[in-house]
């Protein structure tokens, strides 16, 4: 008997289907690790809820560590991400050499970016950044990537950000002035910065940035069946234990390339098998036993997102529904309730921000999870 290797609602080990992502983030970790250069700019790899997102960036930050660069990684969302930032380069640098120094330029971040409780002073309290919170930003980045490489045996830092559209406006502009003035530093800052999120990522840096070109956006996408068979086969065929083929192809089939369900499935199948071990085989009668609470997880998931709805968003929601499945023109949902394009976009921000729909063109909205607009349905047609 041996634990299930799948890892529902976790973070992945082995991610098939980013190699592509993982080449080009080696490739700029590479730069800044072997040649000591500074990566001007931000790549933010952005997709629905259950994509695969975090498990990337927890790849990254593993690559980045293997070429010996130092690490923070922080999610965006819980309080002003440079001062969040500026805390975990605290932990980071705790016994480095040159502490004071490091511990000043970390007070200095956050004094500026009018943390409360850690100066009396608090900067300005308006929207716009002052160039103070950049010149702090900036110099904290500098101070711990040259640290690094000096008192660390380091070859440089990388700042990895989650959740980058949940950021705030303010750290956001902070990040895109430090990161251009960074960009003009005479020598070479070792240091990069690397970001997921959610697909309305680009809007929310756009309206808080003007100039916002630094950023580089990478749409991640469900995967393609020959990896969503390997991500099934691998981790079992890792602990000698083997698919039937007609079990894997009907598991791929109905995941749907949705990342997060390949582990749902996985997970149940390899339960309904009893926790097989060396030698066993997973079987079209596991697959079908497995169904039933595949089919209780997912609902489960439906209900909570459609639970986290307000009224209006369900409105959205439905009329959503009662389009095809798949991307759908935000004009066509408002004329079907009636109102102006323009009156939808609240209620589209804050499911965007909730993670159930996802805007994959311009002017298009679609549900984040495969089958939601199926459950949408059965909830509300009578
Ligand atoms: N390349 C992949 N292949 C198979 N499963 C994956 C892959 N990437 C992520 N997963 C799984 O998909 C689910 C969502 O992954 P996560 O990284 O949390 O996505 P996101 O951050 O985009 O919401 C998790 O259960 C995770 O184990
Ligand atoms: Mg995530």
């Amino acid at each position: 008997m041996v634990a299930s290797p799948f890892t529902p609602g976790e973070t992945a080990w082995e991610i098939p289907g980013r190699e592509a992502q993982v080449t080009q983030i080696m490739g700029v970790l590479g730069r800044v690790a072997v040649e000591g250069r500074f990566a001007g700019r931000v790549r933010v790899d952005i997709g629905p809820r259950g994509v695969g997102k975090t498990s990337l960036l927890r790849r990254a930050e593993r690559a980045a560590r293997d070429l010996g660069l130092a690490t923070v990684f922080v999610t965006a969302g819980n309080g002003t991400l440079t001062s969040v930032v500026a805390d975990e380069v605290a932990v980071l640098t705790r016994g480095w050499g040159h502490g004071d120094v490091l511990g000043g330029r970390v007070d200095q971040v956050k004094v500026s970016a009018g943390v409360p409780g850690v100066a009396a002073v608090e900067v300005s309290g308006g929207a716009r950044p002052g160039p103070e919170v950049t010149r702090a930003f900036r110099d904290l980045v500098t101070a711990v990537a040259r640290a690094a490489v000096e008192d660390a045996d380091r070859r440089g830092l990388v700042l990895l950000v989650d959740e980058f559209q949940s950021a705030d406006a303010e750290s956001l502009r902070t990040v895109a002035y430090a990161w251009q003035e960074l960009q003009a530093a005479e020598s070479p800052v070792p240091a990069a910065l690397l970001g997921a999120g959610l697909s309305h990522t680009p809007d929310v840096v756009t309206r808080a940035v003007t100039h916002a070109e630094r950023f580089q956006y990478r749409p991640m996408r469900d995967l393609e069946a020959h990896d969503a068979r390997q991500a099934l086969t691998a981790p079992t065929a890792a602990l000698g234990v083997s698919w039937a083929t007609d079990a894997l192809e009907t598991v791929v089939e109905r995941a749907q390339g949705y990342p997060y369900f390949i582990q749902l499935y996985g997970d149940e199948v390899w339960r309904a098998a009893g926790d097989p071990g060396l030698g066993g085989r997973l079987s079209m009668d596991h697959v079908l036993a497995a169904q039933d609470q595949v089919d209780i997880d997912v609902n489960e998931l439906y209900r909570s997102r459609w639970a986290k709805a307000t009224a209006r968003e369900r409105d959205l929601l439905t009329a959503m529904a009662a389009q095809q499945d798949g991307p759908v023109a935000r004009r066509d949902i408002a004329e079907a309730l009636g109102v102006e394009t323009t009156a939808l976009s609240m209620a589209r921000q804050s499911l965007m921000d909730k993670g159930i729909v996802d805007a994959p063109a311009h002017g298009m909205m679609q549900f984040t999870v495969p089958g939601f607009g199926t459950y949408v349905r059965t909830l509300t047609q009578h």
